[in-house]
């Protein structure tokens, strides 16, 4: 099996780490790899592998080397910038920022859910929000045997989805400390505004999952509303998803769809206190669902909790999957 040459960009930050952990772990045909980040850290080392890594400074040169696929998480504008000069120089770029996902020359992809989109890549594949991958795993399934008319999201966010400032906060907030990166103190609180609002009065990581929900599920049609919320967690997303379905269902049946899909843990037996949680989803790669119930207010319906770890499943894991999936169809032409 030919190896390949994989490109780490953002390694030194906190979604960059977990990529490096990922990478261990799912072990990918690799023969090089390049770590980068900004001067600020160009030079320090990281073991990795094994090894010792020198980080590398991201500069427009970076990619004049024989790389074949890159993993940015480096934020926005790196990506806006970085992302097309890499794919100029024959580089497939798995970016995890949000530049690229609503762009439609660009794949937006979950790879237990539409692999298939890598396909038709231009050399940009986005990774989507971490929010949206971790509900695409558990409603793709659902659309395919009922077909989702309508969802309402409601998210409860770790305070590692706004990196390592957000994680201090917490701690600190704790400890009585004002907050640094919230407008508000997270300890104790819950706080319905993650990005920036937008004119119609969501906030923007609440559009991000009822844009990307289209996408991804490639059906304009469904119905769509979001209220996302940063809670006290350190660690893993929450999700309670509403949703209305086309078709009639069982609910035994339904839950087997959910035990049989791809990426999907079924934790459901409430008389005994199981259901999803955060701190167990911390550290796995999968999507926990779990108070499978039938939403007797409508005429075909269901609510789901669904879990998973948001810097994992949401951020590295897939797109480290998405990288794993791309070199198995390059081996397969
Ligand atoms: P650095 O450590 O050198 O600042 P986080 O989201 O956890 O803050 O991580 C952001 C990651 O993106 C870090 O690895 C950071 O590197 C990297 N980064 C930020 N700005 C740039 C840039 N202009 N060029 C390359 N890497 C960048």
């Amino acid at each position: 099996m030919k190896k390949y040459n994989v490109a780490v960009v953002g390694a030194t930050g906190m979604v960059g780490r977990t990529f490096l952990k990922v990478l261990e772990e799912l072990n990918l045909p690799v023969e090089n790899y390049y770590l980068m980040a900004s001067k600020r850290s160009a030079g320090s080392k990281i073991n990795f592998m094994g090894k010792e890594y020198v980080i590398e400074e991201l500069t427009e040169n970076s990619f004049d080397k024989d790389i074949d696929i890159a993993l940015f998480s480096a934020g926005g504008s790196t990506s806006e910038k970085f992302a097309p000069i890499a794919a100029s120089k024959g580089v497939v770029v798995i970016d995890n920022s949000s530049a690229w996902r609503m762009d439609p020359t660009v794949p937006l992809v979950v790879p237990e859910v539409n692999p298939e989109d890598i396909k038709w890549n231009k050399g940009i594949i986005a990774n989507p929000n971490c929010s949206t991958i971790q509900a695409m795993v558990a409603l793709k399934p659902l659309h395919d045997k009922y077909k989702i008319k309508r969802v309402v999201y409601s998210t409860y966010q770790a305070v590692s989805g706004a990196g390592v400032a957000g994680w201090e906060d917490l701690e600190n907030g704790l400890k009585g400390e004002a907050p640094k990166k919230f407008p508000h103190p997270i300890a104790g609180n819950c706080l319905p505004h993650i990005d920036v609002f937008l004119p119609n009065g969501y906030t923007k990581e609440e559009m991000k999952m009822v844009n990307e929900t289209r996408k991804i599920l490639g059906d304009d049609s469904i119905r769509i509303t979001a209220t996302t919320v940063r809670v006290p967690v350190f660690n893993s997303h929450s999700e309670s998803i509403n949703l209305e379905f086309e078709k009639q269902f069982d609910l035994d049946e339904l839950k087997d769809v959910l035990k049989n899909a791809p990426g999907v843990i079924v934790e459901d037996d409430p008389e005994n206190n199981v259901y999803p949680l955060a701190l167990n989803a911390t550290g796995k790669n999968e999507t926990f669902v779990g108070r499978i119930r039938r939403d007797e207010s409508v005429e075909s319906g269901v609510n789901l909790w669904v879990v998973a770890d948001n810097i994992r499943k949401g951020a590295a894991a897939n797109a480290v999957q998405i990288a794993q999936e791309l070199i198995r169809q390059w081996e397969e032409n």
